[in-house]
Order: structure tokens, then sequence, then C-alpha cells
């Protein structure tokens, strides 16, 4: 079939960067002889028939701007037979022949029902997270990053001026990479991040020793994934608990923050244009093609396809949350191509925590 029109949508969480590949797919489809329409408030407006033209004009300054201005939604009616009907009946009064999914591993879930149901859909990864196993890199990481970096020298400043610790609390979801990185960029005393068991002991004893030594300001990042449960079972965010814990063991000064969704907004960086541009005019080059349920993936330096659900089950692999089934239409290849992402990815995050511990002082 050839593509005539195509629909883009942002969904889940925004991140900086989804302007710019909204900016890189819309270019790239017009350039093609591609009409292209935007999908207003992510699956909800392909519910809701909420549709509006793209052209050079809505595109013409976009490339450096924060959030999606497509905006975003968590559409739960979606995931119903009866949301994912009204979808593509949208589709079919719009003329809409394919789809680009701009977002996480919620948004690629959406990508697949929709291509199944007749809608070719490709995804395009955007989350500030990077927690989609199956690719090295997900838009909006990086600036994500450079907010928590900068927010964290700002902290520093005043920890030194004050001999503090601050406990900082960032996003990242299930996923520690934000504070595993950015932890490291900013000197941290210590990462807490939810892939890796943290030794509490070990850290409070570098605290003091620190302290000993003459250190000042102290910094913790901590994975907003991570929980302490108590002794009556209530659990509570893993940053909140431990600021405590410092405080009642030491005789440190501590203060607790949440950076929260201000790590998800500003510019985007060079590296989040870059590969949003990148991935965005890739997606378009294989709805050309005429390949659909396939997410486009950074796999060390490089844009590929990837089919959606291989995509999903490698995450759910590495996530521990294989559903019974889920493997049994992969042949051992597949699933040795699958275990060696995991393993990849494994082992980047504990050669980075080794790194982070043994330079913490
Ligand atoms: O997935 C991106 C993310 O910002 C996570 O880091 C965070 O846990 C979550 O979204 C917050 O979601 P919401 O914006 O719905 O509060």
């Amino acid at each position: 079939m050839k593509i005539k029109k195509i629909g883009v949508l942002t969904s889940g969480g925004d991140a900086p960067g989804m302007n710019a590949v909204i900016r890189a797919v819309t270019d790239k489809a017009i350039d093609e002889g591609i009409e292209v329409v935007g999908i207003v408030g992510g699956y909800r407006g392909l519910i809701d028939n909420n549709i509006r033209r793209l052209d050079y004009q809505f595109i013409s300054d976009i490339i450096g701007i924060g959030g999606t201005r497509l905006y975003s939604d968590r559409c739960k009616e979606f995931q119903t037979e009866e949301g994912m009907q009204k979808a593509v009946e949208t589709c079919r009064i719009n003329n809409i022949d394919a789809i680009i999914a701009i977002g996480g591993d919620g948004t690629f879930r959406g990508a697949t029902d929709l291509t199944l149901h007749g809608v070719p859909t490709i995804g395009v990864t955007g989350t500030i997270d990077n927690d989609i196993t199956a690719t090295d890199y997900t838009v909006g990481f990086d600036t994500a990053m450079n907010t928590v970096l900068a927010s964290l020298d700002k902290i520093k400043d005043t920890c030194e001026s004050h001999a503090r610790l601050a406990v900082v609390e960032v996003m990242g979801r299930d996923c520690g990479q934000i504070a595993l990185m950015t932890g490291i960029a900013a000197g941290a005393i210590a990462v807490v991040i939810p892939e890796i068991e943290f030794d509490e002991d070990a850290a409070l004893e570098r605290i003091l020793s620190a302290r000993q030594k003459g250190k000042r300001g102290m910094v913790v990042v901590v994975s907003e994934g991570v929980y302490h449960t108590d002794e009556n079972g209530n659990r509570i965010h893993y940053g909140e608990y431990f600021a405590k814990k410092v405080s009642e063991v030491t005789e440190i000064d501590v203060r607790f923050m949440r950076l929260g969704h201000l790590v998800r907004g500003g510019h985007p960086s060079l590296r989040d244009r870059l590969t949003a541009s990148l991935m965005g005019v890739k997606a378009v080059e294989l709805l050309i093609e005429g390949k659909s349920n396939i997410v486009v993936v950074e796999e060390d330096g490089r844009y590929v396809p990837m089919d959606i659900v291989f995509a999903l089950t490698t995450d759910r692999m590495y996530k521990n949350k294989l559903q019974p089934g889920d493997l049994d239409r992969y042949n051992s290849t597949e699933l040795d191509i699958m275990k060696a992402i995991c393993d990849k990815r494994a082992t980047e995050i504990k050669e980075l925590y080794d790194v982070a511990n043994s330079i913490a002082m």
C-alpha cells in the first residue's frame, strides 16, 4: 500500500525532544509527498477524533522547544476494545494510512495493538527514563540528565556553604540510569538505584569517614524507584527514609529534595535534537518501505528497526516481568539476541555503579 497520509502522536510522559521528532517526521514526510496530521493529546486524540493538519508553519520553530506541541496523555480507554474501535474509526474517516507514535513502553503497547487492528504503526522512543531495554537511548534522557546535573551543582553549592548533606530523589520510574549517571557526574557520595542492592551500612560509613576527612558538602542521588519498607509494612520512598537515617546516625545536617517533574521540562539538548531528528526520519523511511509494528532503536550508534513485540518482550525479560507464553514464538537465535541485549544493559549499569562507588569520596 502506498502511504498517502500519516498521523503523528506523542503519548505517555512528555520528554524534551518530542517536538524535534514531530518536526523531523513532518518535514521528511511532506518532502516525500505524504500528508501529515497531528493527533492531539496522544491516543486520547485518536479516540476523540482530535486531529490537526501539520505543515511547515506548525513545525517552523519547534525543534528546540520542550514538552510536546501535540500534547500528551496516559489514556486508559485506549486499552479497551471499545476505545481501540473508536481509534481505528478515526483513522478510517480521516484517511490516515499509518501512525508514528512517540513515547515509551506504554505507547508501544498501544502501537502494536493498533497495528493488529489494521493501522500500520511505527514507534519512536521518547521518554526521559531511558528505560526501554531494546534501545541504547531514548529521546529526552540527555536533557533530563543535564537538568538534574545543573540542579545537583546548585544544591552542592549550598551544601558546601552549610556543611550539609542533601539526599536528592530523581525521576526514572523503575530505571536508575538518570540517578546513576548524574550521581557520577556530580561527584555524589552515594547513588541508590533499583537495579542494584544498596549497601546502606557501607554508604553510612563512607559518609562519616568523608566528614572526618574534612568533606563539607555532600549529595546522595536516589532514584524514585527505590523504596524502604518499615517494620509495620509501610513503604516509603527510599530517599526520604535515607535522609532521616543519615540524620539519626550522624551529626550531619541533612535535607531531602525531590526534583520531580522539573526534570521533564526544558529545551532539548543537542543529543536529544539530533537523535530525535535521526529517529524521526528513519520512522518515515520505514513506513515508505512498507514496514510496520516496528520501533526505531539506537544500537551502537545506528538507528535500526526492531519488531515492537520483540522489543517489549526483551524489556519484560530484563525487568523480570515475562508472562507465561511470552517467549514461545521465538527461536533459539532470537532468544540469544534478547538475552545479549539484557546482559549488555545489566553489565553497563553494573560497571557504572562500580565506578560511582569507587570515586564517591
Ligand atoms: O516515564 C517518565 C516519567 O517522568 C517517570 O520518570 C515518572 O515516574 C513518571 O513519568 C511520572 O508520571 P506522571 O507525569 O504521570 O506523574
